[in-house]
């Protein structure tokens, strides 16, 4: 069959079991011409697989696709009927939408007029229809052997308790809630509070420092933070309280006073004693919210009522508040979810992302819930104690799906029980896909390299498992009702095999709505560039067959490991250094992280440059940001490479720190040309 056929032309054989994951991303660095030669490989479903899969083939998708875009209300309609409604949407007006600057505001609505809640379709709504004893949440800390799990009725207890507490100190529907908290079950416990009761969540990464916390707190101006005393991170222990204080003390300063904090104490992590305190204002949740009654009724909210803010990263300025809504959200994680990963009632699911990015919104808590699926909640690091942790979890919950950024680890354990692979975050290239296709799925377990957003709250460019022929490296085809086109320079729309950048038409339900408290920053940087279109940022190939192939964002923000970056920000993060005066970053790509940050820093006059202060300049960022956006490679520069009229030119800038030194490319326009030897004389400083 032509499944063996693709194995048997594919590089990788049963034998390289033990390859490491720095050797696949190190075989596969590089060229994006290789998707070019990878056109023609494709991989084929088994036919079992197919026979049981919702979408068993390509006919039937493009019957249900074509539907969708013929006729999206009525498409829409009908899964959306699947969930509880108190009362339904206008059927003459299932969406109304926008997307034109030129002619008017954007904006854009599914179901308006049709009263829901979320958090019911998540739990009453499971347990009603008798899957309350099922199991909704498996937990799993950061040291083995250390785990727990909550039914669909048990979560559902929890979560209201939380929402009775919430209610009682005066959070209304609407108010915000900022949460900072790592991966334990009260992570999705009070998302799902908040959205019962019609209070909007911000989840902030518990990887974000002070200063980025202070800044999503000013903005949003919470009622309350909720957070934990500590956590454990592989073998360390980082006292989120006081990151929590920092930034209560950084907003305060700005004006935007919060007055209740409260705090989960986890106690593998830290006893509560050593705490910092402050009367009035903390509060520990175990002391109050078990008290709580564990019936609260909901807060019907309209579909188009605000269900979170995720804060994410642009090409410039601070991070943007990325507002998504209640009812068209709900259909689309839900659905994306159920087809993009072929889900079954049977299926277990674990996906590794932390909630405090979209992943874990639309496809840790959301989506899966929506469907009654058991959902793995792992607290820890994949590496800790050892590589082999992601298979000893997929192993003990006998997961069969298994959702991953696509970074690749060493097999030794059985994982006899996946039945379907996910990747996200990045483009994922031909050969690391084989490895994650050939080794951890033993060749047997489809993938679904889903491509989405922060912007787009669910899936838009994936594949069906079972539905089609799957080509490593591409995202294959739209998801129901999702139109990509692919535009040149000027915005006009091109056909066929082509590449340029990646554009939506239409809306789907799963769009975000604005960027919260600037509409304007919403119309300029998504519907100004091509209007007419949603704007993605990233370039993208489609080839003859029609498979799209994401090739990387086109704009200035850079992804390391899955997380999205705004050079800018790290910038303005260096240029406050008071050392430095002028900093240009880039990213480049790194054989484990897919791109790395890479920073052009000039000094202030007279300072010289030595290892402590690169040290401190590194510290600058991690302080500010957080972590996980420190430089890579600091680079110390003389003088940046400008234009006469001073701006500064970052593709030579890319090509320096990638060290393609003869693809620099025309540099007379340079307002001082030499420069650009004195960056590379520089470069291993
Ligand atoms: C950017 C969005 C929503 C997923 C987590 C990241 C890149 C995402 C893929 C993929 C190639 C991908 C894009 C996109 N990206 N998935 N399957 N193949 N690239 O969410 O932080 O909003 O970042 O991640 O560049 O624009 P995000």
């Amino acid at each position: 069959s032509s499944i063996s056929n693709s194995i048997a032309n594919s590089s990788y054989s049963v034998n390289t079991r033990t390859r490491t994951r720095k050797m696949v991303k190190a075989v596969s660095l590089g060229d994006p011409l290789l998707a070019e030669d990878q056109d023609e490989a494709v991989v084929v479903p088994s036919d079992h697989l197919s026979q049981q899969a919702l979408v068993p083939s390509l006919r039937d998708y493009l019957e249900m696709y074509k539907a969708s875009i013929q006729d999206p209300g009525r498409f829409w309609s009908e899964i959306a009927s699947q969930f509880h409604w108190e009362r339904k949407w206008d059927p003459d007006h299932v969406f109304s939408h926008n997307l034109d600057v030129t002619k008017s505001q954007v904006h854009i609505q599914w179901f308006k007029g049709g009263i829901t809640n979320i958090s019911y379709n998540c739990l009453d709504r499971i347990v009603e229809s008798g899957g309350g004893d099922k199991i909704a949440l498996f937990w799993e800390a950061n040291d083995p052997g250390s785990d727990a799990s909550l039914t669909y009725k048990q979560l559902l207890s929890r979560v209201c308790q939380l929402s009775n507490y919430l209610k009682d100190i005066g959070v209304k529907k609407g108010d915000a809630v900022v949460v900072y908290l790592p991966m334990l079950m009260e992570l999705p416990i009070t998302m799902l509070a908040c959205a019962r009761i019609g209070a909007v969540h911000s989840v902030v990464f518990a990887g974000f420092s002070a200063e980025s916390l202070a800044q999503r707190i000013i903005d949003c101006k919470p009622k309350l933070v909720i957070t934990c005393n500590a956590v454990k991170r592989g073998s360390k222990i980082i006292h989120l309280k006081d990151i929590v204080d920092a930034a209560l003390l950084l907003s305060a300063q700005t004006n935007v006073s919060v007055d209740r904090c409260l705090v989960f104490e986890n106690e593998a992590a830290m006893k509560r004693e050593p705490t910092k305190w402050q009367e009035g204002r903390d509060i520990w949740w175990q002391d109050v919210i078990p008290e709580y009654p564990t019936h609260c009724e909901v807060e019907w909210v309209d579909a188009e009522d605000p269900l979170f803010l995720l804060y994410t990263s642009g090409s410039t300025g601070k991070p943007k508040g990325v507002l998504h809504t209640t009812g068209g959200y709900m259909v689309y994680t839900a659905i994306t979810f159920k087809y993009a990963f072929d889900y079954k009632p049977t299926d277990i699911y674990w996906c590794t992302a932390d909630c405090g990015w979209i992943t874990g919104h639309s496809y840790v808590t959301y989506g899966p819930l929506l469907n009654g699926a058991s959902v793995v909640v792992f607290e820890g690091s994949p590496n800790y104690p050892d590589s082999g942790r992601c298979w000893d979890i997929v192993d003990k919950y006998k997961v069969t799906i298994f959702y991953t950024a696509p970074t690749l680890y060493v097999t030794r354990y059985s994982r006899k029980s996946l039945r379907i692979l996910g990747s996200v975050g990045e483009p994922i290239n031909p050969s690391a896909w084989r490895w994650f296709y050939n080794v951890v799925g033993d060749s047997r377990c489809p993938i679904s390299d889903t491509w989405w957003q922060t912007e787009t709250g669910g899936f838009m460019i994936t594949p069906l498992p079972g539905a089609w022929p799957q080509k490593p490296g591409s995202a294959t085809f739209p998801f129901f009702g999702v139109q990509p086109v692919i535009v040149d320079e000027k915005g006009v729309e091109i056909e066929g095999e082509c590449s340029g950048y990646l554009c939506v038409k239409s809306s789907w339900p799963g769009a975000f709505r604005t960027l919260y408290g600037d509409h304007e920053r919403y119309e300029t940087t998504y519907f100004k560039p091509f209007p007419g279109y949603y704007f993605t940022g990233d370039g993208c190939r489609r080839d003859k067959d029609g498979y799209y192939w994401l090739t990387g964002r086109v704009d200035d923000v850079i992804n390391v490991s899955g997380h999205r970056i705004g050079t800018a920000e790290v910038e303005s993060a260096l240029v406050s250094h008071p050392q430095c005066a002028e900093a240009a970053v880039v990213g480049v790509e790194h054989e484990v992280k897919g791109q790395a940050i890479y920073a052009f820093v000039t000094l202030v006059e007279g300072v010289p440059y030595t290892e402590d202060l690169r040290k401190s300049l590194i510290l600058t960022v991690r302080k500010q940001i957080g972590a996980f956006a420190a430089p890579d490679k600091i680079h110390w520069a003389p003088g940046l490479p400008k234009t006469r009229s001073g701006k500064i030119m970052r593709r030579i800038l890319r090509k320096i720190a990638s060290r393609q030194l003869n693809e620099l490319g025309d540099t007379s326009t340079l307002a001082e040309p030499n420069i650009v030897d004195q960056l590379i004389a520089l470069a291993d400083c």
